[in-house]
């Protein structure tokens, strides 16, 4: 692959809280599409963002179907990027394999998955591993220990954490400073402009503490870039009522907005995650490169009037924001 000499200039770099890693603004994730048996281009993906500006790929050990088949198709291809301008994670912890030892956030799964990845990516290192979920059956300072080493070993350059709350990432602050560990550098979350939990429990942590916040499904899965909220939902849709209807309502309100503001619902709902300067990255998904071209137009306006950030304020509080997600 020969990379486009100009795919520096219509990107932004942000940093991760208060390290030095800088990330794209947008950046490319792998866990659609990156199956055995799907059928979409993923070279064409990987390749077409990278010319873009879009130098971050993310994946974890679980992403396929099946469990590593995301990793192990992705790895050749990445390895033809200049690997030195390119960030790519990969995550441990949630279920691979069925047993004791499949899953959590112990020593012993951590290492030992994180060594996995590496064999199925074919790659030397990764930029950054993450513990993909609090595991509350380990110590934190197992799982934190964990990290600290393969980022001592060299294999693994920058420590995660995903979907950790607010609460739990204040713990991790305190115990690596106590322990002098490595620091996490990110925390991925979701964060879109149908789920806003990070806003009252994670975002005032993550200011005080440093840690960048990687926001995964900016797009919620499609919902928020023209594709209809039934179809992300597909057979599960009946199930879940009255929630699809909050969901139509903020979609819609928002839409309104965007047609307004002449940026397409996928464009603004990517300029809105950034707005905040703790958020370093929209992590999204893609079928196809042109999505991820239309998707990098959202940085030519990142700028929201009050009357507009109102205006999605209303279209949440009348609808996403009124539904019960769970945790
Ligand atoms: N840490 C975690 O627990 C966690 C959890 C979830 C996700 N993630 C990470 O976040 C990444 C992104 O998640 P996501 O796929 O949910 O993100 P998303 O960006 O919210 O949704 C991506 C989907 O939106 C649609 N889309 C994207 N651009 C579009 C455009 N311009 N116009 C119309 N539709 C568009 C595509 O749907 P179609 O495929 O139907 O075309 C695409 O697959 C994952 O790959 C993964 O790396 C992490």
């Amino acid at each position: 692959m020969t990379a486009d000499s100009d795919r520096f200039e219509n990107m932004q770099y942000r940093p991760c809280g208060i390290s030095g890693l800088k990330l794209p603004a947008i950046s490319l994730g792998c866990w659609f599409h990156f199956g055995d048996d799907d059928e979409v281009d993923i070279s064409k993906l990987i390749f077409g963002a990278f010319d873009l500006g879009i130098t971050h790929i993310d994946l974890a050990n679980i992403y396929g179907p099946p469990p590593g088949a995301a990793e192990r198709r992705a790895g050749p291809v990445i390895a033809q990027l200049p690997r030195d301008d390119v960030v790519v994670s990969t995550k441990g912890g949630l279920t691979m394999r069925p047993g004791p030892y499949g899953r959590g956030g112990t020593r012993k799964n951590l290492i030992e998955s994180f060594d996995k990845s590496l064999a199925r990516l074919g790659l030397d290192y990764v930029d950054i591993y993450y513990h993909h979920a609090r595991d509350t059956a380990t110590p934190i300072e197992e799982t934190l220990g964990a990290l600290d080493s393969i980022v001592t070993s060299g294999k693994a350059l920058y420590a995660g954490i995903s979907n950790y709350d607010g609460q739990s990432t204040k713990e991790v602050d305190d115990i690596r400073k106590d322990r002098g560990f490595h620091p996490p550098v990110v925390n991925q979350v979701q964060y879109s402009m149908i789920y806003r939990k990070i806003e009252d429990d994670l975002l005032p942590v993550v200011r005080k503490t440093g840690i960048g916040v990687v926001a995964y499904s900016p797009l919620a899965r499609g919902m928020l870039a023209g594709k209809p909220v039934d179809a992300v939902f597909g057979d599960r849709a009946k199930d879940l009522g009255d929630k699809i209807d909050s969901l139509k309502k903020t979609v819609e309100g928002v839409e309104k907005v965007a047609a307004e503001r002449g940026q397409s619902p996928g464009q603004m709902a990517l300029a809105w995650t950034l707005r905040d300067p703790a958020v370093t990255t929209a992590l999204i998904g893609a079928s196809r490169l042109e999505q991820i071209e239309e998707n990098v137009g959202a940085l030519t306006n990142l700028e929201f009037a009050t009357d507009e950030l109102e205006l999605i304020d209303a279209a949440y509080a009348a609808g996403a924001g009124t539904i019960d997600w769970g945790s």
